[in-house]
């Protein structure tokens, strides 16, 4: 790697940018760093979609981030997206565009769901060989994040970070730590979730992804319709601490409150920074109760129904 991050700047505090807010950024203009915005939500829309970001990129600075580049998939890359995705990041300016270590379709079909790889030799050549065709067309280092997974294969010879790691060395990409799918994902499979982000390269870590989950005793699902947890901001603090900061986002997908709630939960990542202190202050029943139904009163919620992630991508690009 030529420069440290890949040359990419810390951007500071940024939230993902939701339909529900739309009205409200637009109106009131919120003191925020940066947004992040689904890259398949404005690909092929020239509707409001694109009407609003246009104004949003006059204001603000803006990433890119993917659910359907499909990394890891044995089809083909797909150049029409490609060709997509690059005229999005030169019109909006995009400080870099991410992606998912991971597969989300196959035979031309998309699942829409970020589906986990296995990580052995075989499956790291292939993804290594596809980052550094896709860097190649972008002409820019494409930033992958480590997803929530579920499941794990026999056919895995390695760890996930080992897998990481020797990723983004061999194909000289980014990384974006989602410091919850960490925990989400050790949780699941009964790892350590410290051990994990000790053992990535650090110095490619161009990003962090802060969001809530549902924890159901056995297993937690990466829901993205709560407050983060004081054990995700231990995690967050640590990993501040191993890579001197870089830029961070706060997701929420499902359940959205009002734009100030999510704005306000990112704050807290600076807060922590700035206090060194302890976890910040995670509503004691959201934590206590993690059934996902169980909400802080004064929290106005604006839908029940929105659905996760990668489906709330599909309903507005279909
Ligand atoms: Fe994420």
């Amino acid at each position: 790697m030529s420069e440290a991050r890949l040359g990419l700047p810390n951007l500071g505090f940024g939230v993902g940018l939701r339909t529900p807010h739309y009205p409200h950024i637009l109106k009131h203009k919120p003191d925020v760093d940066w947004f992040e915005i689904i890259s398949e939500n404005y690909m092929d829309s020239g509707g409001r979609p694109r009407h609003v970001l246009e104004q949003i990129v006059e204001q603000y600075k803006v990433v890119m981030h993917g659910v359907s580049l499909s990394i890891g998939s044995t089809d083909p890359l797909n150049f029409e997206y490609l060709g997509k995705l690059k005229k999005l990041a030169e019109w909006t300016k995009a400080a870099w565009i991410s992606d998912h270590v991971c597969w989300t379709g196959v035979n031309g079909l998309n699942g829409h769901d970020l589906l986990p790889l296995p990580y052995n030799e075989e499956t790291l050549q292939h993804v290594v060989s596809r980052i550094k065709t896709v860097q190649d067309f972008l002409e820019r280092p494409l930033v992958l994040e480590n997803p929530s997974t579920y499941v794990t294969f026999t056919d895995s010879t390695m760890s996930e970070w080992d897998f990481v790691t020797r990723m983004a060395e061999e194909a000289d990409c980014g990384l974006l730590l989602d410091v919850n799918n960490v925990y989400v994902s050790c949780f699941n499979h009964d790892l350590d979730p410290e051990d994990f982000i000790r053992s990535l390269p650090h110095e490619r870590i161009v990003q962090f992804h802060l969001a809530g989950h549902t924890d159901c005793g056995t297993h937690i699902i990466d829901t993205h319709d709560n407050f983060v947890v004081d054990k995700v901001w231990d995690l967050y603090r640590l990993a501040h601490k191993l890579t001197g900061g870089v830029s961070t986002l706060l997701e929420w997908d499902a359940q959205i409150p009002d734009f100030d709630v999510v704005h306000g939960e990112v704050l807290k990542a600076r807060d922590l920074i700035r206090d060194g202190g302890a976890a910040p202050s995670t509503p004691r029943h959201a934590e206590a109760d993690s059934s996902a139904s169980e909400q802080p009163p004064q929290v106005a919620r604006r839908s029940a129904t929105v659905p996760q992630p990668a489906v709330f991508v599909a309903a507005e690009v279909e």
